[in-house]
């Protein structure tokens, strides 16, 4: 997965979860973001140790994006909520944040759940994308999964 040159740094938002701009930029990810809602969200968070949530920090601290992982064995995981500030979307931040749960955790494989815009940006990460109709009462839905190129065979020639 490429990565981006960009100025920000990435930060732990575990212990950010009751900010207002974490909490503003985690209900964009979630379709029909209820108090309830987020409140089960930063739950997991913060007592479940394969949910992992990063932030995209730049400046003095504001924090422009984040991306929440759950972490699976075998270098597995699903992102679970991933989402740009309005003002800094198209710069390459979401594309630097896959790219930096990949490298950080050591993925081999990430899976997401997408509506058809947010499946348009991790087919352009190098995702496949694949429908899945309309599925629990939330229209346009799409699986969309990334895969690490297998090393060469040691035996190859090049
Ligand atoms: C989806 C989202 C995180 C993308 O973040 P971003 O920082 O704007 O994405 P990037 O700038 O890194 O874009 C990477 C590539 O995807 C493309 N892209 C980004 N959003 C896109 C969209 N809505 N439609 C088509 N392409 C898109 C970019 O043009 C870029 O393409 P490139 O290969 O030509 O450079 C952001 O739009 C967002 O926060 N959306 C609202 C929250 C949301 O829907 N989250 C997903 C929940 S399932």
């Amino acid at each position: 997965m490429q990565q981006p040159v960009l100025a920000g740094r990435f930060v732990d938002l575990k212990r950010e979860l009751d900010d207002e701009e974490v909490q503003g930029l985690l209900a964009l990810s979630i379709e029909r973001p209820t108090p309830a809602r987020l409140e089960e969200v930063c739950q997991m968070y913060l007592f479940d140790p394969t949910w992992r949530l990063l932030g995209y920090a730049v400046g003095r601290d504001q924090v422009a994006g984040c991306i929440g992982v759950q972490l699976f064995l075998r270098g597995e995981a699903q992102v679970r909520h991933i989402a740009v500030h309005p003002e800094r979307r198209r710069q390459g931040i979401g594309r630097a944040m896959v790219g930096h749960v990949v490298q950080a955790y050591g993925l081999r494989r990430l899976a997401a759940e997408a509506d058809a815009d947010a499946a348009a940006f991790f087919r352009r990460c190098g995702f496949s994308v694949e429908s899945q109709g309309d599925r629990q009462g939330h229209s346009g839905r799409f699986l969309c999964r990334w895969e690490a190129e297998a090393p060469p065979a040691a035996n190859s020639r090049p």
